[in-house]
This record gives C-alpha cells, structure tokens and sequence, in this order.
C-alpha cells in the first residue's frame, strides 16, 4: 500500500496516448475508508465513510465501434457492447458498468478507456467501487454524477459482477466532500457531509492476510440478516432500534441482528461525538464497533483482532476497528495528526514481528468524490 511514485492521473494520460493517441478527458474516482457503521448499509442502516486521496483515473475519449478499448495496470480488453460475456476478473467492473448504465436507460456507445489506479487492491477500502465510479463517469461524459451514479455502479456489482454489496462503497466514491465524512442513511440515501475537524487523521493498516471465503462469508452475514428481518416482520433490520426487540431470535439471526441494531445506534453516536469533535469518545464507538463485528458478526480474523488491540493500546490512537467486508484486510485507527506518524511506525512495527513483513500502512485525510479532472 506504498504510494505509486508515477502518479497514477499522469499514468492514464500516458497509457492513452500510446495506446490510442488524440486528447481525451480525464475522470477520477476514489477509494474510501469506512469510519464506523459496518456491515449495516445492506440492511438499511446508517454509515459514516469518507473518500481518501488515493484513486483510479480514468483517460478517455469516444471511438467508432460499438465497442469499449480498455489499457489497465491489469492488462488490455476489447469488450463487445454487442454482447456481454462475464470473465471473472477486472473487466467485468468495466463491462458491467456499460451493462449497468444501459441497463438503467443510459445510451453507452464505444470508447477508448486507459485506466490507472493507486487505490490499494484487496485491503478493504473499495478500488473496485472506485473503478467502477470513475468508468461510469468515463462513458457517460461526466453526464451521471452522485447517488444516480453510485445506484448504477452498485447495479453492476450486484448484477453483473455478482458481489451482493451494499451502497456506501459507491456512494462514498461518487458524492465524498473533502474534509467531510459521510453520514448516509443507506434506507432514504438522505446523506449530510459532517466536518472533520483538523485534529484528527486516519491510519489504514492491512493486516496482510486475505481470506479466501470473504465473498461467501459476506452473503452468509447479508443473508442471517435477511433471515433476522422475516421473523422479526420488518424488511430492513434497520426498522429495529432496540435490542430488546431481538429476544424472539436464536442462533447466528440474533447475532447479527444485535450487531446491527447496535451498529446503527453506534453511528449516530458517532455522528454526534463528531460534532462535538469529542474525538477520545469516537474512539471508544470504534473501538466497541470491533468488538461486536468479531463476536456478532463473526467477521474479523485471529490477524485482523490483534493488530486492532495493537493500535487500540498505542499512544496517539483514540480507537481502532476492522474496516470494511471483514475476513481480512485491513483495519482503521482514529489518530491525532500530530502523534500518527510515530503511532504508525509503532504499531507497523510490532505487528511486523507477528506477521514476518512489515504490512502496508498509510495515513489518509477525506479527500473529494469523483469528478472530471481538468
Ligand atoms: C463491503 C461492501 C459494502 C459494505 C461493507 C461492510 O465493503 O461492499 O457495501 O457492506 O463491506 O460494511
């Protein structure tokens, strides 16, 4: 997760004129950190993400075939807007989009798209969000933007991608403001940018390992939760508000529903505690946010529970959590801008003595949703 020296806008400029010469325009689309409210958006919860200064540019301009050209870090694809063919990989973000937005009534004709990312792949803060967003503005010219966007690309992820996702990864790519978090109701999509106050900052860890049943492990949570909400006799978890109203429940049903319930109360919290730039009791929901994703949720890893101890312990770290999908990937530390670097080389440090390499690490601030760059 170190820096890309090239940067990656200069990159997708580069690729373009090698590959396909003429001027094209440029759009971006960035990752997002999650600061509290997980595993909840699927079940019409509240979420509070941000977008951060690391995302995929993409160079393009129409050509005459009914037909996208596509260059990447990944490699090359002609798909045919004739007829798609899922390939199960990277090109199905970039066909379902065009499948997507023409799905949802766009026109999508051929274009020549070259792709470069700095996003980190795999680490939990959304590079396939990302992609998706910045080729949904590609072909369509900067013409669908915000929520309308981030439904589409979400469309292409669910339906043609196959990942059973929530909203909040496209939503926070497409409608982030920097030095914001996003606090989106995920029932209503009735989003309000909260500020960030300048004295705080977030370190993303990866904890290096990546399990290989998360998508599966997702769909089995979505669906406990899905199974909570029918014998319960509400459509979203989120219609519940009090644990109390779980007792009729057994088994995973009830934990995820407590998980839930208890989340959503959390990020309200957490919403308020932001206002009040009360930063030592954010910290405290993240850190409780931890606990019920590895016991209810049962979504953390034996790696993923001690570097998140690690960080919760180290000087300069108001609270820390898992982020994201789970099984994996990586976590988020609330920090003190002036403390984070050395908190970070603490906490990269000993947790390189457990994991035999030193993992990724950065320290992010909200940057802007996507747009053209100009
Ligand atoms: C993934 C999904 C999101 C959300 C999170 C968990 O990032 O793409 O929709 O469900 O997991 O909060």
């Amino acid at each position: 997760m170190t820096m890309n020296p090239s940067q990656p806008f200069q990159l997708a400029l580069t690729r373009f004129k090698d590959a396909f010469g003429g001027t094209p325009r440029l759009f971006r689309a960035p990752g997002r950190i999650n600061i509290i409210g997980e595993h909840v958006d699927y079940a019409g919860g509240k979420v509070m993400p941000a977008a951060i200064d690391y995302a995929c540019y993409v160079a393009a301009a129409p050509n005459q075939e009914n037909a996208l050209h596509v260059t990447t870090d990944l490699g090359t694809a002609r798909i045919d807007l004739n007829q798609f063919e899922r390939q199960g990989d990277w090109r199905d973000y970039v066909a379902g989009m065009a499948f997507a937005l023409r799905d949802a009534g766009h026109v999508v004709t051929g274009h020549n798209l070259a792709i470069a990312s700095d996003v980190p792949m795999g680490a939990g803060v959304s590079s396939s969000a990302a992609l998706e967003v910045a080729v949904g503005l590609a072909l369509t010219g900067g013409q669908v933007v915000g929520p309308l966007l981030a439904l589409i690309a979400q469309a292409a992820e669910n339906h043609y991608v196959g990942m059973a996702c929530g909203i909040m990864d496209q939503y926070a790519s497409a409608c982030a403001v920097a030095g914001h978090a996003l606090m989106l109701d995920c029932t209503s999509l009735e989003a309000k940018q909260v500020s960030l106050p300048q004295t705080v900052c977030f370190l993303v860890i990866d904890s290096g390992v990546k399990h290989r049943h998360t998508t599966g492990g997702y769909a089995s949570r979505r669906a406990d939760c899905e199974t909570a909400a029918q014998l319960l006799g509400v459509s979203l978890l989120s219609e519940v508000h009090d644990e109390a109203a779980l007792t009729g429940l057994s088994g995973n049903p009830r934990k995820r529903a407590r998980h839930v319930v208890s989340e959503i109360a959390r990020t309200t919290a957490a919403q308020q505690a932001l206002e009040a730039q009360d930063l030592v009791g954010l910290g405290r929901l993240l850190n409780q946010s931890h606990k019920s994703l590895a016991l209810d949720m049962e979504v953390s890893t034996p790696e993923v529970d001690r570097l998140t101890a690690l960080a919760q312990a180290t000087h300069g770290i108001y609270g820390a959590r898992m982020m994201g999908g789970g099984f994996g990937g990586s976590i988020i530390a609330l920090a003190d801008p002036a403390l984070a670097q050395m908190a970070m080389e603490t906490i990269v440090t000993t947790y390189a003595g457990f994991l035999g390499r030193r993992p990724d690490a950065i320290v992010v601030r909200a940057a802007a949703g996507a747009g053209e760059v100009k």
